[in-house]
């Protein structure tokens, strides 16, 4: 998981994930954090995960599968990884108390942010959190590396 760490930062805050959350984890990547998150719920489906990437998926359940021999408090039963995307979350309404994300949202153009955390407050808890890491600039980046494919890719422009 941490040769597959494609995060920025980290969006676990310990002090605040108490009272065993319902977590919501938007772009499992290779599962680092729903195992973090996992820590702090340890039930079955407390942190569900979406993921639109075939391969991730994949790489997640086999990571996940690996984890129990390094984490004697996981099961992989407390991580449910569903086929999805930000912008359709498939999660009811006011149903988790976080929903975390972790350089993704950042990706996305200004109308596809709006749905993503449009679609992030309908399925939080009254009270809920959003989790979010991301990296920001203070100055423009030019149009030409906005649009470079891999640079956005790796959450660079
Ligand atoms: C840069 S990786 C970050 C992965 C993970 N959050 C981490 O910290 O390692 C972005 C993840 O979001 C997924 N992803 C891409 N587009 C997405 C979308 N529209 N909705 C949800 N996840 C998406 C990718 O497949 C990938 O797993």
């Amino acid at each position: 998981m941490q040769e597959m760490n494609y995060g920025c930062g980290t969006i676990l805050h310990l002090a605040e994930l108490v009272n065993n959350p319902t977590v919501l984890y938007v772009g499992v990547g290779a599962g680092l954090e729903a195992l973090q998150f996992a820590y702090f719920s340890r039930r079955p489906g407390s942190v569900i995960t979406i993921d639109p990437v075939p391969e991730m998926r994949q790489a997640a359940v086999k990571n996940l599968e690996i984890a129990p021999q390094e984490n004697p408090c996981f099961d992989p039963s407390f991580v449910e990884i569903r086929q999805s995307d930000a912008f359709n979350l498939p999660i009811e309404d006011d149903s988790v108390d976080v929903v975390a994300q972790n350089c993704l949202f950042n990706i996305f153009e200004p109308e596809d942010l709006s749905r993503a955390l449009h679609e992030a407050y309908r399925v939080l808890k009254p009270g809920g959190r959003l989790q979010m890491s991301d990296p920001i600039t203070t100055a423009p980046i030019p149009e030409h590396l906005q649009q470079d494919e891999r640079l956005r890719a790796m959450c660079l422009s």
